[in-house]
């Protein structure tokens, strides 16, 4: 798996007690890497993070703000790893219109202080740079968004994750050219989904939080088109990647200060409406309520796709998944957590999502992914 990269690893996450972060970790520590985490708090409760108990299982569970250039150079140069997955950010469109100066900050010159902090330690040999599909400039093309498309961004989050794609490009050329300097890319996905996310208005922690209530979800946007997949699919680009650059030998293609969009097949772009209407045959006794009408002074784009020609031509990578399986293992995730014994939940649900990991693998394996492979 992943050319054996992550065995003995040191890596070093941002975010990690965030949704998407907190499933990477468990993932490399399922393959043998040393994880140290760095984040500000964990962002909701109930979370995945607090969920699998996931600091236990950690080399370092530190908390600190990426705003902080000297406590993230510190916190790096003190672990030495061997590459950097860069997560940390404020995440959520609508906060971004309530805290536009703190999205910037975080998003911005978070991603600035995590340069800074790689360019003071030697240890890092490769860097993955996590920013967003949202990083385009959205002129609500049917079709799928190229790597060299502008960047932009209208909401303040899809701006500030535009600007931190121009930083990041900046320090690669400016001082991670040579061949001794560490590996970096950025990496863009699409929306995620996938059990143990929480957050505010997003549509899957929306539909688990009805549910859980025995209420009915309202569904925000029904309209809007998103490149929906499974956590684990993005992830799976993101380690493939990290473990090229990490080892970066004969590569045909130069990965060095590239960007990577990472999505489904095209043919996977659903509805909001269409997710629910899966969540619901998922999910026995689960009922929604559609709101058609947009909120005042939201400008949030309703079609989003993403070309990944690049991803497969430079690294072999494609999706594995299906629409109907990335929301099952959705679906099975929260009902999981929701039904099982509350007292064992911490050990069972990491056992669980550990399964879940191995059941994605083992299908991408069967469907001969390219990173599955010895
Ligand atoms: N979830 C999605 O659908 C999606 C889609 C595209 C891109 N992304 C990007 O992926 C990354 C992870 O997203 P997520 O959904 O896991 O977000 P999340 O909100 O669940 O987690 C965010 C993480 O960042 C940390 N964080 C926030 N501000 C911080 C600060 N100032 N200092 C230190 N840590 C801080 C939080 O503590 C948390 O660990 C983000 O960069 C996000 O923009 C997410």
């Amino acid at each position: 798996m992943f050319a054996n990269a992550y065995q003995g690893c040191r890596v070093f996450i941002t975010g990690h007690t965030g949704f998407k972060g907190s499933w990477l970790a468990a993932w490399l520590t399922q393959l043998g890497a040393e994880v140290c985490g760095f984040s500000d708090t964990v962002p909701t409760l109930p979370s995945h993070y607090a969920a699998l108990e996931l600091g236990s299982q950690l080399v370092r569970d530190l908390r600190g703000n990426i705003c902080d250039r000297s406590a993230l150079r510190n916190a790096v140069c003190d672990f030495q790893p061997d590459i950097v997955f860069h997560l940390a950010a404020q995440a959520l469109v609508r906060k971004s219109y309530q805290q536009p100066a703190q999205t910037f900050e975080t998003n911005v010159m978070g991603t600035l202080n995590m340069l800074e902090a790689i360019r003071a330690c030697t240890s890092v040999k490769a860097v993955v740079l996590i920013t967003s599909d949202k990083c385009y400039r959205n002129n609500e093309w049917p079709w799928g968004y190229r790597e060299t498309d502008h960047l932009g961004g209208q909401d303040p989050y899809s701006a500030s994750k535009g600007c931190a794609e121009i930083v990041a490009h900046s320090y690669f050329d400016s001082f991670f050219a040579d061949g001794e300097a560490p590996r970096c890319a950025t990496v863009r996905a699409g929306n995620v989904i996938g059990g143990g996310d929480w957050a505010q208005d997003r549509i899957v922690p929306d539909c688990a939080r009805a549910w859980a209530a025995k209420t009915a979800a309202k569904i925000r946007n029904p309209w809007a088109t998103r490149p929906w997949q499974l956590v684990l699919e993005p992830l799976s680009g993101y380690l493939w990647l990290g473990a090229r650059l990490l080892l970066g030998q004969n590569e045909p293609f130069d990965l060095r200060g590239q960007a990577y969009n990472f999505g489904p097949s095209s043919d996977v772009n659903k509805s909001v409406a269409e997710v629910v209407e899966t969540l619901a045959i998922h999910w026995p006794g689960f009922t929604s309520e559609m709101n058609t009408t947009k909120p005042a002074n939201m400008n949030e784009c309703t079609l989003l796709k993403l070309c990944c020609d690049k991803a497969l031509a430079h690294l072999g990578w494609k999706a594995t998944l299906t629409f109907d399986e990335t929301v099952r293992y959705t679906a099975e995730w929260y009902r999981y957590f929701y039904n099982g014994d509350a007292r064992e939940r911490p050990q069972n649900m990491m056992t669980f999502t550990l399964g879940q990991i191995s059941a994605y693998t083992n299908t991408a394996t069967q469907r001969n992914q390219i990173w599955t492979q010895k």
